[in-house]
């Protein structure tokens, strides 16, 4: 008898752990099944993520193949294990093709965003409505709830002051205003439209970015005065390159275009993605400007089985940029030092600086060989920490590397190390650029530090060209926080980007 409680008891202990180990994950799957806490498969795409007391909800896409069942809403304490509540939307309703103000079964609801309402207390949903033949309509379905979890209750459908609209987004800006960003001009341009105070429509105060650009699946965040936009090339479901744009101060502002937020191998296809939400993870006790890109691995022939690329986002170099963890990563691993190395507010006698090459957010780096230097991760077997020293003129330093006690200098044309700083060939001026990055330019030879063939890849060789002989020129003067507590620059506010012109 005792032998077979005691058998039981095993028995139940081992359905125990391999519960547990079926349910609790701590690392994002890449393209890989996603299971829910109930070991199903998640189903919600193109959506969002949204913070409520202590929990992240998930709202997207929930389809079965190609066809749209609503959408679905999830919830998690740790962004990893998710449980399912079932539909915050469900079609309903009879189908009226005149005036086309429903939801009913057959008609599709695509990329849904929800943001609270501080004035009205509700929360405002706003999803792409196609009528479920074509693709034609181009209209938001407007729905808005007492609960965070729905049931949403649908308002009306309309074209954004008459503009049509496809992939969209909303976003819910720092003073309370709400904006619609939507591919509009038949995926030519990208709107951004302030919404009313009530969230359901749309004001006057509209303007039309990133003009014939042909860009979608829109993402924005915010930090300081800075907002960061992400968008993908139109290529339906494919995998496409991604494109940055970044404003200061207002968001119907100038915005100015940056490279692809991807700097690994696999760019030209955003690494298996397309993009749909980014959002930080600060609540969670890192930097809260820590950032994760949720992106979809769209599968055509199946759009409810497709996989999400989940994958930290970072704008430490003042524009946002995603490495490429093509398995699994985790948040402890990739955001407890994500700014580590913080832009330095001046540049100081005997400070000790890393350089950071703006295009790669990677940082100047030994190569391996003696004299060799490249852009490359954060590794403190690799980066170098230059001492600056200053000369007469107060924008040219010596750079004596930490680790060997030798200076930055130019021999045969060539980067090298010289135990001479009193040499031109050892000093170095720094010319800022408008963003806070500068040219760092040899006295003797007048040619300045670049990236070999503007690569952005790990371990790329750093050389000598001359001023505007190459994109990659850029190198921004950082410090690390765990060595040294230098004044930060306020790299986000309107005032430093005042101040730099
Ligand atoms: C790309 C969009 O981003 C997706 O949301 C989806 O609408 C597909 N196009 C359809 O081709």
């Amino acid at each position: 008898m005792k032998s077979y409680f005691l058998k039981a008891a095993a028995f139940c202990i081992i359905l125990a752990c391999t519960d547990l180990s079926a349910k609790d994950i701590s690392s994002f799957p890449i393209g890989k099944e996603w299971l829910d806490n109930d070991g199903k498969h998640i189903n919600c795409h193109g959506g969002c993520v949204v913070e409520h007391e202590g929990y992240f909800y998930w709202f997207g896409e929930s389809r079965t193949g190609g066809h749209s069942d609503g959408i679905s809403v999830y919830r998690s304490k740790d962004l990893y294990n998710w449980d399912n509540l079932g539909y915050a939307v469900v079609h309903q309703g009879n189908r009226d093709d005149d005036t086309l103000q429903d939801i009913s079964e057959g008609r599709l609801l695509e990329r849904p965003k929800v943001i609270y309402n501080d004035k009205t207390g509700k929360w405002v949903m706003w999803a792409h409505w196609e009528n479920g033949k074509d693709y034609g309509q181009a209209r938001v379905a407007i729905l808005q709830s007492d609960k965070i979890t729905g049931p949403y209750e649908f308002i009306r459908t309309m074209r954004p002051n008459g503009h049509d609209s496809r992939d969209q987004t909303l976003f819910l800006d720092t003073d309370g205003n709400a904006y619609h960003l939507c591919s509009t001009n038949m995926n030519t341009d990208i709107n951004v439209v302030r919404l009313t105070d009530d969230f359901l429509n749309c004001s006057d105060n509209e303007t039309l970015i990133m003009n014939g650009r042909r860009l979608e699946a829109t993402t924005v965040c915010k930090v300081g005065d800075t907002y960061f936009a992400t968008f993908s090339e139109c290529k339906g479901w494919d995998p496409a390159p991604g494109h940055t744009a970044t404003t200061v101060g207002d968001m119907l502002g100038d915005w100015s275009e940056g490279l692809s937020f991807c700097v690994d191998p696999d760019s030209n296809r955003s690494y298996g993605s397309q993009g749909a939400f980014v959002f930080s993870v600060g609540s969670l006790g890192y930097d809260p400007k820590c950032f994760i890109f949720y992106g979809d691995r769209w599968i055509p022939s199946n759009v409810g089985g497709s996989t999400y690329v989940w994958l930290p986002m970072s704008v430490r170099s003042g524009y946002p940029t995603i490495r490429n963890y093509p398995d699994t990563w985790s948040l402890d691993e990739v955001m407890t030092d994500m700014y580590r190395f913080k832009r330095a507010a001046t540049i100081i006698d005997n400070g000790e600086f890393a350089l950071l090459e703006r295009n790669s957010d990677r940082l100047m780096s030994r190569s391996g060989e003696q004299t060799g230097f490249c852009i490359a991760n954060d590794d403190d077997n690799k980066n170098v920490i230059f001492v600056f020293e200053a000369t007469s003129d107060p924008y040219v330093w010596r750079l004596r590397d930490k680790a060997s006690g030798k200076y930055l200098s130019v021999s045969s044309g060539m980067l090298s190390e010289d135990s001479d700083g009193n040499s031109k060939k050892s000093m170095w001026r720094f010319f800022r650029l408008t963003d806070g990055y500068y040219n760092v330019v040899n006295e003797d030879c007048r040619k300045c530090l670049t990236v070999a063939g503007d690569s952005r890849a790990d371990g790329t060789e750093i050389k000598l060209e001359p001023v505007g002989a190459g994109n990659a020129q850029a190198f921004g003067v950082y410090f690390d926080s765990k060595r040294n507590n230098y004044k930060e620059a306020d790299m986000f506010s309107k005032t430093y980007f005042e101040e730099l012109r």
